[in-house]
């Protein structure tokens, strides 16, 4: 038997898994493909699964500080696999990602200021920007030959707004799927330094990268843009762990990193889940080979998505360096983004997470988990591949009739 078994097909139904849940599939979805929700079908690691039944066995939940092991685990991680040194009294513990995003809205813009994103971009970004009363500004990303890039012109232009204090920066890119190299990190650095923009990076994708894609934290690029950024990490999509992890929140600069922990207690948003430490320990700690073999599964199921959608007129594949989302480009079908949905719904029976969700940008694309079985996948492709030549000979009776 394989060492890791992707292929298993879990009943995830079985619990209240929201990308499986009829909350988001809807009442009548139950025969959908569920390719929504940013998570993975697989089981979890299995020293973290062994590292939570023992500490379930222990039986006593009283309050807990971290376990001594956890920061060199997470530090040793973030050398080893992405020549990151961390100064472990820079990194500070989060409930998850996205309150780390609201906080630093909060604490280091005003109410009415922009906040710089670079749509299609992940639609929580716009929620939490209004919700905390910012401003969202869009630079929208440039689609050039197939491949997304930054647009540097507009980020110089909205940068030099002083009413625009932040950037969200999402590295690798929800959902488009680029892995940002070094050059158009270190130029959107130069900029946002000139400016006195706060890059606030959003790198919990950064561990799901394909061969020739190295993913570069942005702190990286040096000293000053370090103190010039924080930045957000979590286990939860490298480990599929998202229901049970907490995040971490990398600040350098002293001021920040202090006004954030008083934030923090303001909130009370500092207690530890006994759960997910012992998860992320054993994640960091022993969970390598098993992402290694994860990211090699989705390269395969990848391969068998490019392939299939080679031969299929009305969708393109945009070429994903890293996550497991893979941006579709349906424009071709001509369809309103309305439309677009019901087609996928009702004539594929695709559950995958509207483009314009993302920004109008997204008009006409959708984005698709991957990170399921194989078979899964497949069964998916023929329906959308037949739903496709029944759309073709439609449009063509009806050319015909008219
Ligand atoms: C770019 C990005 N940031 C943050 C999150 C959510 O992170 P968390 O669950 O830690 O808040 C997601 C989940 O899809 C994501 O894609």
């Amino acid at each position: 038997m394989a060492k890791f078994d992707f292929d298993e097909d879990i009943d995830r139904r079985a619990v209240p898994a929201l990308k499986w849940h009829p909350m988001v599939l809807g009442a009548d979805g139950s025969d959908l493909f569920p390719a929504g929700v940013a998570d993975m079908d697989f089981r979890a690691p299995a020293p973290v699964i062994a590292a939570m039944q023992e500490r379930l066995e222990h039986g006593v939940f009283g309050y807990e500080t971290v376990p001594e092991g956890l920061m060199p685990a997470l530090t040793g991680w973030l050398q080893t696999r992405h020549g990151w040194t961390v100064e472990p009294g820079h990194i500070l513990r989060a409930p998850n990602v996205l309150d780390s995003l609201a906080i630093a809205a909060s604490l280091f813009t005003e109410e009415g200021d922009g906040i710089i994103v670079q749509p299609p971009v992940f639609f929580d970004f716009y929620d939490i920007i209004g919700e905390n009363h910012r401003r969202v500004v869009p630079n929208p990303l440039i689609l050039r030959d197939g491949r997304y890039e930054m647009d540097f012109d507009g980020l110089e232009r909205l940068a030099a707004d002083p009413r625009n204090r932040m950037l969200y920066l999402c590295n690798p890119h929800n959902p488009v799927g680029r892995v940002w190299t070094r050059d158009e990190l270190a130029r959107l650095d130069t900029i946002c330094q000139r400016h006195d923009v706060l890059v606030i990076a959003d790198e919990i994708h950064g561990d799901i990268t394909f061969a020739g894609h190295a993913y570069t934290p942005f702190a990286t690029l040096g000293a000053q843009a370090a103190a010039n950024s924080i930045t957000c990490i979590s286990p939860a999509k490298s480990f599929n762990i998202a229901a049970c992890c907490s995040a971490f929140t990398v600040i350098a600069d002293d001021v920040r990193r202090r006004a954030f922990q008083v934030e923090n207690s303001r909130l009370t948003v500092n207690k530890n889940n006994a759960f997910a430490s012992v998860a992320m320990l054993a994640a960091y700690g022993d969970g390598a080979p098993w992402l290694d073999a994860v990211i090699a599964y989705l390269h395969g199921n990848l391969a068998v998505l490019r392939d299939r959608l080679e031969g299929l007129a009305g969708v393109k594949m945009i070429e994903p360096e890293g996550t497991f989302l893979v941006w579709l480009d349906f424009r071709g079908l001509g369809l309103a983004p309305d439309d677009l949905t019901a087609f996928l719904r009702q004539k594929a029976g695709w559950a995958v997470t509207r483009g314009i969700a993302f920004g109008p940008e997204g008009a006409g694309f959708a984005r698709l988990n991957i990170a399921c079985t194989r078979a899964r996948l497949t069964t998916a492709l023929d329906r959308l591949s037949d739903a496709l030549a029944q759309f073709k000979q439609t449009v063509a009776s009806q050319g015909e009739t008219r």
